[in-house]
C-alpha cells in the first residue's frame, strides 16, 4: 500500500481539484477554482474569507446539494471511504443528517413552516436511530435546553415562525447536533446571534467535539471565532484556497498577503468580535477569470509573474501552504505539488 494511501485511511474527508460553476444565462460563473484539502477524524477546520469567495458553494458541494444552475464540473470528494459524487441521492440522504449534517447560513431554509419544532427534531432523531418516540422526544428537549432554549417542552410544541431568528438558528444547531454526526459542516453558524448566546453555541461545538470525535467545518467572516475553536484553518479568495495552516501559522506566521489584508482588517481591540472590513479594492469577475494570480490587482506586493502565471501552493512551513510567488523570490524555492491537507 501506498503512503498516501495508508494516509488516505484517517482522513474523513479528502477533496482534490475541486471545480464548480453555475451555467448562467449571463455565462459560466467559476465559482470554486480547483481547491484541494484533506480533514482528519475529530479536527475542526476553520474557511474564511470574503463574501463570494466559494466558502458555502464548496460546503453545500459536500452534501450533494448546489443549487441549480450549479455543477461539480472537476475533481473529486471522498467522504469517509465513499465517493461522494457516485452516490445515489437515496444514498445521499442517509448520509445527510446522520454522517454529515449542516448548519445553514439562513435557518428559516432549512425549517418546516408547516411542523411544529418538537415533530421536526424527533423525525430528525429517528430517521437516524431506533429510539422510540418518546425517547426522541425526550432527547429533543434535551438538545433544545443544551443550547440554550428556555422552557422546551413548551418550545417543542411551537411552530417555527413563533421563534426568534437567533432561537431557530439554535433549534437548527440542536437538530445537527442531535444525531452526533460524523461531520458537523457550520456555515456562519452564529452571525445572527447575540454574543452570550455565541459564547454558549460555541462551548456546545467544543464539548462535542470532545465527546463523540465529531470533525467540524467551520465557516466563518470571524477570526475570533476561529482562534477559539479551530485547529487549522483554510483561507479562501476568488474560489481557490490562497492559503492553509494552523491557526498559530495563519496569525503568527502569515505568509500570503491577502491573509496579511484579513488581518489588518480586524478591529484593534481583539476583544471586540466584529464582521471583516473589506480589503481595499474589488474582487475578481467570476465569468472572468483573469490571468493569473486572482488576488494580483489588489496585492501590493504585485509582480510580473502574477499577472501570467497562477501561483503553484508552496509548502512554507510544517504543514502551512501558501499560493503565492512572492515565496520563491524570498527562498528561491519551487514548491509545486504540495497541497493544502494535512498530512
Ligand atoms: N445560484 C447561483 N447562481 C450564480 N452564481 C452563484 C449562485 N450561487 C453562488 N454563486 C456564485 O458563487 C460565488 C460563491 O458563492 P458562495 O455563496 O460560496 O460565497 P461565500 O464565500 O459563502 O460568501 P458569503 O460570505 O457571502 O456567504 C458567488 O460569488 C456567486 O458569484
Ligand atoms: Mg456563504
Amino acid at each position: 500500500m501506498s503512503a498516501d494511501a495508508l494516509d488516505g485511511r484517517d482522513h474523513l474527508l479528502n477533496i482534490q481539484n475541486l471545480h464548480i460553476s453555475f451555467f448562467t444565462p449571463a455565462g459560466e460563473v467559476k465559482a470554486v477554482n480547483g481547491v484541494s484539502y484533506t480533514l482528519r477524524k475529530g479536527e475542526v477546520l476553520g474557511i474564511v474569507g470574503e463574501s463570494g469567495s466559494g466558502k458555502s458553494v464548496s460546503v453545500t458541494a459536500l452534501m450533494k446539494l448546489l443549487a441549480y444552475p450549479g455543477r461539480v464540473v472537476d475533481g473529486s470528494i471522498w467522504f469517509d471511504g465513499k465517493d461522494i459524487l457516485v452516490q445515489p441521492s437515496r444514498e445521499m440522504q442517509k448520509i445527510r443528517g446522520k454522517d454529515i449534517s449542516m448548519i445553514f447560513q439562513d435557518p428559516m431554509t432549512s425549517l418546516n413552516p408547516v411542523y411544529t419544532i418538537g415533530n421536526q427534531l424527533i423525525e430528525t432523531i429517528r430517521r437516524h436511530s431506533a429510539m422510540s418516540n418518546s425517547a426522541a422526544r425526550q432527547r429533543g428537549i434535551e438538545m433544545l435546553s443544551l443550547v440554550g432554549i428556555n422552557n422546551p417542552a413548551r418550545r417543542m410544541r411551537q411552530y417555527p415562525h413563533a421563534l426568534s431568528g437567533g432561537m431557530r438558528q439554535r433549534v437548527m444547531i440542536a437538530m445537527a447536533l442531535s444525531c452526533s454526526p460524523k461531520l458537523l459542516i457550520a456555515d456562519e453558524p452564529t452571525t445572527s446571534l447575540d454574543v452570550t448566546i455565541q459564547a454558549q453555541i460555541l462551548a456546545l461545538m467544543k464539548k462535542m467535539r470532545q465527546e463523540t470525535g465529531t470533525a467540524i467545518m467551520l465557516i466563518t467572516h470571524d477570526l475570533g471565532i476561529v482562534t477559539e475553536l479551530c485547529d487549522r484553518v483554510m483561507i479562501m479568495y476568488a474560489g481557490k484556497i490562497v492559503e492553509s495552516g494552523s491557526v498559530e501559522d495563519i496569525y503568527y506566521r502569515t505568509s500570503h498577503p491577502y491573509t496579511k489584508g484579513l488581518l489588518d482588517c480586524l478591529p484593534q481591540n481583539s476583544e471586540e468580535r466584529a464582521p471583516l472590513r473589506p480589503i481595499e479594492g474589488n474582487p475578481v469577475d467570476l465569468l472572468d477569470l483573469p490571468k493569473g494570480c486572482g488576488f494580483a490587482s489588489r496585492c501590493d506586493k504585485c509582480m510580473k509573474i502574477c499577472l501570467r502565471e497562477t501561483p503553484p501552493d508552496f509548502l512554507v512551513g510544517d504543514g502551512h501552504v501558501s499560493s503565492c510567488w512572492l515565496h520563491t523570490v524570498q527562498n528561491g524555492q519551487d514548491g509545486r505539488g504540495n497541497h493544502h491537507g494535512n498530512g
